[in-house]
């Protein structure tokens, strides 16, 4: 038989802005992908991001915005097969199926819903979402994502690890009880970088609002980057390694974070220059941040500038999500057809 292709899945979630923490843990990554000989499906979330509203919200919208975003980045829509998961109807229906065989208690250890009652038992007026059955189920949506398209390697972040693995055991299950039917991913072995946020604390996230987000003009940028904490004094490094994954971690926080932009966007002579300054302890934050500014603008310039094509608006965008919904579409159907009949109902009597 012919070798297959692999088939390479990610799912992103309909954030809205996308900030350098999404473009170095994952936007590169996909990026790197796109020089593979593999069959790549991307698909934007939209199910999911529903675990997080209790109100309307143009979650449509956000989705268009967001896949500008990484199409300005350079994500080739002709390289890669880009949709919507709700596009992806029949994605509901295997997730009901997969749903009767998964256990409460395997999906009560899953991380976002462990977390998220964590905040719920320790804010005592019950500020944020509800714990809702979507979230408690969020795995096996995830599960569903993945095994409908018979996914090979599904690249994902840390937080995401656990979530794959458990796609991998409900589809297992599946097989083990009712027969080899469904594909099974392969483990995944990748460490994403996880950028700081710009107020030093471990992670850039939105909801932290602490991020540098990739269409910041010049002047936002460089008022995000004076922001940035730097008030304590240079400490001793401790070390005589000048690379940059030795002596960042060493830094105070802020300062961390402004030598790792440095070491993601500036040539290595400059990181090399302000590590010296560092060293010897001399006054050079302010240099430092203009810098920063300076690369990160740097880099921002021609993403914004093919955001802003005329050529990209939102009727391309619908028309390249609506002709790859369409594609996958047959692939979805075959899984979910296949698993009515392993199962027992029986293909469905009015499709195809
Ligand atoms: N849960 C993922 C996130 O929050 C997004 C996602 C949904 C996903 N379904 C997926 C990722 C399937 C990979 C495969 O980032």
């Amino acid at each position: 038989m012919a070798d297959k292709k692999d088939v390479i899945l990610s799912g992103i979630r309909p954030t809205g802005r996308l900030h350098y923490g999404n473009y170095f843990g994952a936007i590169t990554h996909f990026l790197r992908l796109q020089e593979q000989d593999v069959n790549r499906f991307y698909f934007v979330a939209d199910y999911h991001a529903l675990t997080t509203i209790q109100e309307r919200r143009d979650i449509s919208a956000q989705t268009i915005h967001m896949l500008r975003t990484y199409i300005a980045c350079g994500l080739d829509p002709n390289e890669s097969i880009i949709y919507r998961q709700s596009d992806l109807p029949s994605t509901a229906e295997l997730a009901l199926l997969l749903g009767m065989i998964t256990n409460i208690g395997h999906l009560e250890r899953g991380t976002t819903y462990k977390d998220k009652l964590g905040q719920i038992q320790s804010d005592p007026k019950q500020t944020g979402n509800p714990l809702s059955y979507g979230l408690l189920g969020y795995p096996v949506l995830m599960a569903a994502d993945i095994l409908i398209v018979k996914a090979d390697i599904v690249p994902v972040g840390d937080d995401q690890r656990q979530h794959v693995e458990m796609a991998c055991d409900i589809a297992t299950k599946f097989n083990s009880r009712f027969g080899e039917t469904l594909h099974i991913p392969k483990p995944i072995a990748r460490n994403a970088l996880r950028l700081p946020g710009l107020d030093g604390s471990s992670k850039m996230g939105k909801s932290e609002n602490n991020t540098l987000d990739l269409l910041d003009d010049e002047k936002t940028v460089l008022k995000k980057v004076k922001g940035v904490p730097t008030t304590t004094e240079p400490s001793p490094l401790g070390t005589d390694s000048n690379t940059p994954d030795d002596v960042i971690p060493l830094m105070p926080p802020g300062v961390g974070v402004l030598f790792r932009l440095l070491d993601l966007l500036a040539p290595a002579e400059v990181f090399q220059e302000f590590l010296q300054e560092y060293r010897d302890q001399g006054k050079f934050y302010g240099n430092l941040k203009k810098s920063v500014a300076q690369h990160v603008s740097e880099f921002n310039a021609p993403i914004i500038e093919r955001f802003n094509d005329p050529a990209l608006d939102d009727a391309h965008i619908q028309d390249i999500l609506r002709t790859n919904a369409m594609k996958v579409s047959p692939i979805a159907l075959d899984t979910v057809e296949a698993c009515r009949e392993a199962i027992g109902i029986g293909r469905s009597l009015y499709r195809a």
